[in-house]
């Protein structure tokens, strides 16, 4: 049987996009996934471009794979760096033998065996595509409820990358869930750019539904017990859907609210259609209707123009909303985005000390919160078999946590009464 290495990075969609590559290969021919590249007969690169490192990082990592790979093995390059790059990837790096774009992956039989296929057309619409089964984890499914992405985040290349924002029809998306359910996964991870901004554009349908209803007639599915979402956008975050997200007990009570920044003028630069208040608004309305959620935040330091007083505000947020996990980025300008043209550019010296300060009172927050789980119960979903008799699984609100314990447990989910804690996760016991 053949080999395939996969690296994928970056978000969940890529991680979905990766599993939608490995269902359409294998229907045309059995690949073995392989984690030792000389061994793999196919290698593909799922990447990232939404900072500029990864991408900077690509083609030395191409050389490197290149060396290593067995005689005739072939090199692929997917995902948002392929969108954007194209064929510049093949001119820059003779050794990659096919270039798939985010928006192409149901083309990955098509470019396989072709030498120097470029496929990155953000225009083709694989919204109804019928994607071959395949899954990393057997008790979780993640499905995309939507492709590309219609905002215009003056910072972000995803639009670029991914192409406007198609939903995909509600039907189709309660087939693909319950047949997962019936393989054995109880739970669903909902994938989109901006999965709260579904039902604004489907392909080949004129349904009408929001996301709100999207949730409802997902949750009546039978033997489904758990459903999370990423990620929404705090614009489209109405009363309605934070209503349902409180009072439907099949919605994990995890929400991430990406924040940017807590500076009202930046985000209007940003283009992220919200305010400062406005945003904390929505997130006291969850605390409020929803006391047991956590909520976790992208937050970027160093855009542009940004002064003492707006990182000031974006601290305040933090203070303010202090959120369960935080993932904190320095600004990186990237091409086809309005931000890169911006005149007031950070310095990087600047961009680091804040990121520093940001990080260091988000641990600070974070501590806090793990120590008061302690003697706390949660239900969780075992998935993982650790090597030392551990078993590894998510709470409802989405911490890890590890308890003492076989197979058995995996697939079931269990009461856990946490007796340590710690900064990533926290151990239990069995009640
Ligand atoms: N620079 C830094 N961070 C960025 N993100 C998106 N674009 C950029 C950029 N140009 C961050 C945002 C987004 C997350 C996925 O990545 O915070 O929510
Ligand atoms: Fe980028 Fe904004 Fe789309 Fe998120 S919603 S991917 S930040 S443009």
């Amino acid at each position: 049987m053949k080999k395939l290495f996969i690296e994928t990075l970056g978000c969940a969609m890529n991680v979905r996009d990766s599993e939608h590559m490995i269902a359409e290969l294998n229907q045309k021919e059995p690949y073995e996934l392989t984690e030792e590249l000389s061994e793999a007969d196919l290698i593909i690169i799922n990447t990232c471009s939404v900072r500029e490192k990864p991408v900077a990082k690509l083609f030395s990592e191409i050389g490197v794979f290149n060396k290593r790979k067995k005689e005739g093995a072939k090199i692929g390059v997917a995902g948002c760096t392929a969108s954007h790059l194209g064929k510049d990837i093949i001119k820059r790096a003779p050794s990659v033998d096919f270039v798939i774009g985010a928006r192409n992956v149901s083309k990955i039989t098509q470019v396989v065996d072709k030498k120097h296929a470029v496929e990155v057309d953000t225009d083709f619409d694989e919204s109804t595509y019928a994607f071959g089964e395949y899954r990393t984890n057997p008790f979780k499914a993640m499905v995309n409820i939507s492709i590309g992405c219609d905002k215009s985040c003056t910072f972000c290349i995803v639009p670029a990358t991914r192409g406007d924002e198609i939903s995909i029809p509600s039907d189709l998306l309660v087939q693909e869930i319950t047949k997962a359910v019936n393989t054995g996964a109880k739970e669903v991870m909902l994938l989109g750019q901006n999965v709260n901004n579904y039902g604004r554009r489907f392909g080949g349908t004129d349904e009408k539904m929001d996301f709100t209803g999207l949730l409802r007639k997902i949750s009546k599915i039978d033997g489904l017990e758990r459903i999370r979402f990423t990620s929404p956008h705090p614009l489209h975050m109405d009363d309605a859907f934070i209503e349902e997200f409180a009072s439907n007990p099949k919605i994990c009570k995890q929400i991430h609210v990406p924040l940017q920044s807590g500076s009202t003028e930046l985000l209007k630069a940003m283009k992220r259609g919200y305010t400062k208040e406005n945003f904390i608004n929505r997130c006291e309305k969850i605390r409020a209707l929803c006391p047991e959620a956590t909520i976790s935040s992208d937050i970027i330091v160093g855009f542009p123009g940004e002064s003492d007083a707006d990182f000031a505000d974006t601290m305040d947020v933090l203070e303010k909303v202090r959120f369960e996990q935080l993932f904190s980025f320095k600004y990186s300008p990237r091409p086809h985005t309005e931000a890169a043209e911006f005149e007031a550019q950070i310095d990087n010296t600047l961009s680091g000390a804040r990121l520093t300060k940001l990080q260091a009172r988000h641990t600070e927050i974070l501590d806090e919160i793990m120590d008061a789980q302690l003697g706390t119960v949660h239900h969780v979903y075992f998935d993982e078999l650790k090597s030392n008799g551990r078993v590894s699984g998510r709470s409802d609100d989405g911490k890890l946590v590890f308890v003492e314990g076989s197979e058995e447990l995996l697939g079931q989910i269990v009461p856990v009464k946490i007796v340590k804690t710690s900064r990533g996760a926290l151990d239990g016991v069995l009640i």
